[in-house]
């Protein structure tokens, strides 16, 4: 596996900036080729804090996590890797404090979300609307439900629903119809070139027809992989399971996570203060976090011109309140 497949992590400098302030226990919940992972650790060892924090790196992709492992070697006393979802966080802290007598609470967590270039750029994970591969999308590949399953399985209805509610795309009805039609003429549509084949037929033309591809291939794939799901649970779980003062961030590539991470964190940060008008003293109850930065945090446009999947990336982070 070419060691260049696995871009630079995305906003590694900010992200290593906000998080990077202790020892501790940090979780990297989507440790891909390693990338940040890496910056962390080298900023805990920078900081002096390296000596008592441990880095828990969390995939479910096999590939994933040998890459990492090699790309950590150095760092090896300190990393544990962990093949499994992070919306199980709070059970994989569990047992690894266990193991190693610590408490279970985390130092930070970071997630950098969706598929790393090196998923979307092997044509046999199915991930790519360029490259000729079985339509899969699974990032853990001991999945029972691929991308494939989905397009000759599901009525016209629903993944017309799917489209629309997943890629938000409009001619999701037609492409939809297509989809049906295809493969009641053809047996199924099994690779990702005969499905990409099918939405250019049915997209607006020009360059509506490269969004159309992505926003149905990111439908497919966040059903697949329950995405939306797992990340709702993660930022519930991930805020349970930061220590005081802990922080927790998040990079998102698109509209619908963000949406999520924004809505779950400024709720995260609510003081309750009861019905309208009652006039209390103190609230009811105290938010859980602080919102360390009101505005997401964006790439600069040097980073962008290096690394073009920072285009889109935008980082969330808040701090567990310390009381
Ligand atoms: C954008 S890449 C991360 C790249 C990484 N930050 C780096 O520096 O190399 C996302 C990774 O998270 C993994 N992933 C996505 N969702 C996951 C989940 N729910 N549980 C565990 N791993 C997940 C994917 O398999 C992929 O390897």
């Amino acid at each position: 596996m070419a060691q260049s497949i696995f871009h630079d992590p995305v906003l590694a400098t900010e992200v290593v900036a906000f998080m990077a302030r202790k020892p501790g226990i940090y979780i990297d919940g989507t440790l891909g080729g390693g990338g940040h992972s890496k910056a962390l650790l080298h900023a805990l060892h920078q900081g002096g804090y390296l000596q008592q924090s441990l880095l828990v790196g969390i995939d479910q992709d096999d590939e994933a996590l040998q890459e990492a492992s090699k790309k950590l070697k150095d760092y090896e006393a300190h990393t544990v890797l962990v093949k499994g979802n992070f919306q199980n966080i709070e059970a994989i802290l569990k047992k690894i404090s266990a193991e190693r007598a610590l408490k279970p609470k985390a130092a930070g967590i970071l997630l950098d979300l969706g598929v790393s270039s090196f998923q979307i750029d092997t044509p046999s994970r199915g991930f790519s609307y360029l490259r000729d591969g079985p339509l899969d999308m699974r990032m853990n590949s001991d999945a029972p439900l691929s991308a494939a399953d989905i397009v000759n399985n599901y009525e016209e209805k629903e993944l017309a629903r799917l489209f629309y509610r997943y890629g938000e795309e409009p001619r999701s009805r037609s492409i939809a119809r297509a989809i049906v039609a295809r493969r009641d003429d053809t047996g199924g549509v099994c690779t990702t070139l005969e499905l990409a084949s099918i939405i250019r037929n049915n997209a607006y033309g020009g360059e509506k027809v490269i969004k159309t591809l992505s926003r149905v291939f990111q439908a497919l794939r966040i059903e697949v992989n329950g995405e939306l799901d797992v990340l709702r649970r993660v930022l519930d779980e991930g805020i349970e399971s930061l220590d005081e003062g802990g922080r927790m961030a998040v990079i998102s590539y698109h509209s619908l996570e963000d949406r999520i991470v924004k809505t779950s964190f400024a709720e995260k940060a609510k003081s309750d203060w009861g019905p309208k008008g009652v006039g209390l003293r103190e609230p009811l109850s105290y938010g859980a976090v602080i919102q360390v930065k009101r505005k997401p945090v964006t790439a600069t446009a040097k980073e962008i011109e290096t690394n073009p999947r920072a285009r889109s990336a935008k980082l969330r982070i808040v701090e567990k309140i310390s009381r």
